[in-house]
């Protein structure tokens, strides 16, 4: 296996508060190694536009405590073509880069699954997505901020539910997965959440209202995950207002506000831990493996398994919800 000089990094899909710690724990590993560090601007655009400069520990001062990503990130339609991956290829020949650590959720670990088999260049992937929704890892790079985020919200429009006594649906991010608006739910102490993993298994609307409703209560909040598959906050609010008109009934949306503000210390901590676990991991000769934290310790987990599985949802945390919620 040829020896590793120099890496290149990356960040690519939405970006999420803890990448810029994670940024800065593998520049700093890789240093500390003995390896050189390339920063690539703007994802995998970057790496096809040349977009890429050498990294000094310096570059990474001050950083830690920052959300977005300082080295931009965004979704690159040319990267999806042999032409693309190929001129990428030549880029980081052209630096000198022998392997890749690429910070993102499941399209871009994608892509550097495919850049991996293309061109035979060994790819190490560390999760960020607020989303938590990749296998094999107990949590991701940003999602402990988000759910402190959804916190602070909820608990906001709990003063304004609760003076006038009404319904709220609040919707929350997460794609097709509803790990964000469950958890949320529960740290809120909200009444419900619908989530898109039990969208076909039963009306969660109505399992919400049977469940006990303005029995005791006279305000609820549920946390709707945003999903084709839910349908949305939106669409339980005019299921309410038709199937059960008595409830005064709002929704909001809490949107990109998600993804950004300081990372927890939870966050900064995994994203320290995983970056230098990325370099250790090329150091060792591993290669296309994702780092994740199971049980609170580092694993490596090769990108088919988590990209291609479904992250279940645990029941138990379902249960919880449940029983709390009367
Ligand atoms: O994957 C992170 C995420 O924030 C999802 O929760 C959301 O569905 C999506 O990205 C939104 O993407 P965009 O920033 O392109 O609107």
């Amino acid at each position: 296996m040829a020896k590793i000089n120099s890496i290149g990094i990356l960040t690519s899909g939405g970006d999420a508060p803890g990448m810029n710690a994670a940024i800065r724990a593998v520049t700093r590993s890789a240093i500390c190694n003995g390896l050189k560090v390339f920063g690539i601007y703007r994802g995998y655009k970057g790496l096809v536009t040349d977009e890429i400069i050498e990294f000094k520990s310096q570059n990474v001062s001050n950083i830690i405590q920052m959300g977005g990503t300082i080295l931009k990130t965004a979704r690159c339609q040319e990267f999806r073509t042999a032409e693309g991956r190929a001129q990428a290829y030549e880029n980081m020949k052209k630096h000198g880069i022998d392997a890749l650590v690429v910070i993102g959720g499941d399209g871009s670990l994608t892509g550097a699954r495919i850049l991996a088999q293309e061109f035979d260049i060994p790819c190490i992937g560390l999760p960020g997505t607020i989303d938590n929704d990749l296998y094999g890892t107990d949590t991701t790079i940003g999602y402990d901020t988000a759910l402190n985020t959804i916190l602070d919200a909820v608990d906001k429009i709990r003063d304004t539910a609760t003076s006038h006594e009404r319904l709220f649906f609040v919707e929350v991010m997460g794609r097709d997965a509803g790990f964000l608006a469950l958890n949320g739910a529960i740290a809120a102490g909200a009444e419900a959440a619908i989530i898109p993993e039990f969208s076909t298994e039963v009306d969660q609307l109505e399992q919400f209202i049977e469940h006990g409703f303005r029995k005791s209560k006279s305000s609820s909040i549920v946390l709707v995950a945003e999903s084709e598959l839910t349908g949305g906050a939106m669409h339980y609010a005019e299921r309410v207002k038709n199937e059960y008109p008595q409830y005064d009934v709002r929704v909001t949306i809490l949107g990109h506000l998600q993804r950004g503000g300081r990372p927890t210390a939870h966050d900064r901590i995994i994203a320290s831990r995983m970056g230098v676990a990325s370099i250790q991991a090329l150091l060792e000769g591993q290669r296309n493996v994702m780092i994740g934290i199971e049980n609170d310790k580092i694993v490596y987990v090769p990108f088919a398994k988590a990209i291609k599985n479904d992250k279940p949802i645990d029941k138990e945390l379902v249960n919880v919800l449940h029983e709390l919620s009367i």
